[in-house]
């Protein structure tokens, strides 16, 4: 796909420590797990690697230690083809998330933010400088937020499209709001960036507060788009889960190549739909991404999802 446009990550890269177990623990209760494992993980390198694997051309600008977790996240990236020469090594430990997975595939995450509390302004002009652009700007919240809002003043003054994956949930100001292009939270962020749990009313207040379109997913009940002229309702692939970590993350990875694509709205949702799909039938962040032949087969086997 030679004429779609670049797709940029600027965000975080973890080490991503999991223990399986039958249910989460709740607080003060201890619990035993079936298994662990290491995967690579961190949302920014999850959006970066799932937008590769579905054919874009992606660069990632973030921090890791110089530690093995680091080297082997970098190296992670190289073998998916991200472009890496914007990812910083730091004088601090490479970031980590420890990860329960139940077995009805819900998780629990907390993060160790380690090296990717050093991404700066300057590395994001630098990304952006270095960047083949404009194309298609992926953004979360697991780096600081001087830096987030700094890409996405920059990142608008030179022409991208910005999707900002306002994960985990911290106020924005509408200043920034009416800069991106695509809000993209979950429920449980939309409600916590608006106080609404019913997710047409949280969509409707983001744009309200300046934000040009905002695109709420639902996990298993799909997602719902909201724009000016329009309101989408995309359902989620029936799928076996069992493991729901990086779904969103492969949901947004799609996304971003779909619109790199100059796909509609509409199919942008449904491709999304079906990445995210496959990656919860599979363990591990990074590992559970989906290629753009499985999503391919996936399409020609089974109903495509239809927003509407
Ligand atoms: O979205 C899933 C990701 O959140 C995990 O890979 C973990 O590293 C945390 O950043």
């Amino acid at each position: 796909m030679p004429t779609a446009k670049p797709v940029l990550v600027i965000g975080s890269l973890n080490m991503d420590l999991v223990a399986r177990c039958e249910h989460l623990p709740r607080t003060g209760q201890t619990v035993f797990g079936t298994d662990f494992f290491s995967a690579a993980g961190g949302k920014g390198a999850n959006q970066a690697v799932a937008a590769a694997r579905l054919g874009a051309r992606v660069t990632m600008a973030g921090c890791v230690g110089d530690d093995r977790f680091g080297h082997d996240l970098v190296a992670g990236l190289r073998r998916d083809g991200v472009r890496s020469d914007a990812v910083r090594t730091v004088a601090h430990p490479t970031g980590t998330a420890l990860i329960t997975i139940a077995a009805d595939g819900a998780n629990t995450i907390v993060v160790i933010s380690g090296a990717n509390a050093a991404c700066d302004t300057a590395l994001v002009d630098r990304a952006l400088a270095d960047a083949d652009g404009p194309g298609i700007l992926l953004l979360q919240h697991e780096i600081p937020e001087a830096a987030t809002a700094h890409a996405i003043r920059a990142a608008r003054a030179a022409g991208w499209f910005i999707v900002l994956n306002p994960a985990p949930a911290r106020p924005i100001g509408r200043d920034l709001l009416a800069l991106i292009d695509i809000i993209v939270p979950n429920e449980t962020e939309a409600a916590a960036l608006t106080g609404s749990s019913d997710p047409r009313e949280a969509a409707r207040h983001l744009l309200a507060q300046g934000a040009c379109a905002a695109l709420i997913t639902l996990g298993g009940d799909g997602a719902l788009y909201c724009d000016a002229g329009a309101t989408l309702r995309c359902p989620a692939v029936a799928v076996q889960a069992v493991d729901t970590t990086a779904a969103g993350d492969a949901y947004i990875g799609a996304l971003a190549v779909a619109l790199a694509e100059d796909r509609s709205v509409a199919d942008s949702l449904g491709f999304a739909a079906v990445a995210a799909g496959l990656a919860v039938t599979r363990l591990g962040a990074q590992p559970s991404l989906a290629s753009r032949e499985e999503v391919g087969r996936f399409i020609a086997n089974n109903p495509m999802p239809t927003a509407r």
